[in-house]
Formats: structure tokens, sequence, C-alpha cells
């Protein structure tokens, strides 16, 4: 296994019971790094410490509340010290229309993927500067760049996480934290189950250079390797992963 020199790190992991969050966790557990697992249900995040080994523990939060941010952070600092790696990978879909999206489906959707990241980022830099390492990978979407019908509310909260990375990637450059995005095409995870039963998924298939969807693993080794000290050089900068179906 190659070693990413991340023995004795401290991690957060938003979304850690997901589909892409649990293999994060499990591939930064396994380099040695004491990986929180966050998210709003106990129980799902348990059965996924379960998967992912002892290098994990269990906190409920949910992001879009600034309180909870601030709970979090206060028990961690408490039990594991100030977090070096921040991994935000909570996120909610809604597909609907732009007509038929009420003002609680877009905030919560923007709540959740860009403003959640905003708020744990601010929470964690200030310890990551003072120490003079730390990296943010924010898992974006191939929405950040182009989009479809009934994305509305998704491609705008994963645009600006893009370029709400770039601007604290240029706020931190020379402080030894690197702040990223992983932009990931189609991954098979319980986000896409609706889609994968739409018919719509052949076509999408067939449009993927690849002819397959991704496997949440392949994204995890990308991430753990931004965290690395290996990818000091590597900020601002946004990484997409979707079986060629950009470069079209
Ligand atoms: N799967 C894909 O193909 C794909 C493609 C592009 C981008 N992405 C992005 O990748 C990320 C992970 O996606 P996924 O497929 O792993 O989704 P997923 O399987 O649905 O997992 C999302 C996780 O986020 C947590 N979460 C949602 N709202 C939360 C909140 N308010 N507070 C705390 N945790 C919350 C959920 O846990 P609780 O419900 O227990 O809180 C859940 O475990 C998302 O940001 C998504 O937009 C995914």
């Amino acid at each position: 296994m190659l070693d990413l020199a991340l023995e004795g790190k401290v991690g957060i992991v938003t979304g850690a019971a997901g589909g892409l969050g649990s293999p994060i966790a499990k591939v930064l557990a396994d380099q040695g790094v004491a990986v929180i697992l966050v998210g709003r249900r106990k129980d799902v995040l348990e059965e996924a410490a379960k998967r992912i080994g002892k290098k994990s523990v269990v906190h409920t939060c949910d992001v879009r509340s600034e309180d909870s941010i601030a709970e979090l952070f206060s028990q961690i600092e408490k039990r594991h010290g100030p977090p070096d790696i921040l991994i935000n990978c909570a996120g909610i879909n809604v597909r609907k229309p732009v007509t038929d999206l009420s003002l609680a489906d877009w905030q919560g959707v923007l709540d959740t993927n860009l403003t959640a990241p905003f708020l744990l980022s601010k929470a964690a830099v200030p310890g990551m500067v003072k120490r003079g390492f730390g990296r943010i990978v924010n898992i974006a979407s191939i929405f950040s760049f182009v989009t479809w019908e009934r994305r509305a509310a998704y491609s705008a909260s994963k645009g600006g996480l893009l370029q709400f990375t770039k601007t604290l990637a240029l706020e931190l450059a020379r402080t030894g934290v690197t702040v990223n995005t992983v932009c990931p095409g189609v991954f098979r995870t319980p986000m896409n189950e609706q889609l994968l039963r739409d018919p719509i998924h052949q076509d999408f298939l067939r449009s993927i250079p690849m002819g397959r969807l991704g496997e949440p693993e392949e994204l995890a080794g990308l991430v753990a390797y931004l965290c690395a000290p290996q990818a000091a050089y590597v900020t601002g900068a946004a990484f997409v992963m979707d079986g060629g179906w950009m470069a079209r």
C-alpha cells in the first residue's frame, strides 16, 4: 500500500456514512488518520464505523446548523485535538424544474452543499494555519461546470462550491493549508438510486465514454492523495473523475 504519511493526523469526513463518504473515510483510516465520521443519523454512522475500523469515531451533526458545527468542533478539540483534514462530502439533491422548486427546497440544497462547507472551513482553518498544515477537500460535481434540467439548486450549489474553494485556496496559499475540489461524474451510491431506476439512465450510461458508472473506491484514493503532505503544491484545483464524460 502506498504510504501517504498521514499517520497521526485527525480528519473530519462529513456525509461519512454515504456512498462516497464511507470509502473516503475508510481509505483515510487505513492510512492512519483518526477519522471523525459526521452525519445526522447515529445508527447509520455506527454501522459505517464498524466497516471503517477502530481509527474512526462517530459524531452526529447537522452541517446546516452553525451551532451544531460549533458543538462538533468543541467535542473534537477536547477528545482528539484540532483537525488537520476536512472532507466536505455531505450533500443532497432535489431534482425538480425551477417552477416546482420551493424556497425550502432551494435553501435546503444551498445550506447543505455550499453554506456547510463554508461554516466548517471557517471552524477548521484557524487551527490548521496555526500548525502550518491543513487539507480541505470539497466534494463538488461535474455539475460545477455543466448542468441539466431539474438541477438548478444542485448545480448552483456545486458551481458556488467550486468558486468558494478557489477563493479560500488563494487566501491560504502561503499557510501550508491547501483547498481543492474533487468533481465526480455519476457514481454508484444511494444518492443516485432514483436516477438508476429512471429509463434515462440507459441513455446516460451510453453517453459516458467508459460506458459505466464510477465506483466509490476509485474516488477515495484521489481524495486521500490530496490530503497527503506529498500534495503540498496542489491548491485551488478541481479534479474531475467522470469516465471521460466532460471530455466530450
Ligand atoms: N454519487 C454521485 O454520483 C455524486 C456525483 C457528484 C457529486 N456527488 C457529491 O458527493 C457527495 C456525497 O454523495 P453520495 O453519493 O455519497 O451521497 P449519499 O450516499 O446520499 O450520502 C450523503 C450523506 O450526507 C449526509 N448528510 C446529508 N445532509 C446532511 C446534513 N444536513 N448534515 C450532516 N450530514 C448530512 C447523509 O447522512 P444523514 O442523512 O445521516 O445526515 C449521507 O450520509 C455529495 O456532496 C454529492 O453531491 C456525488
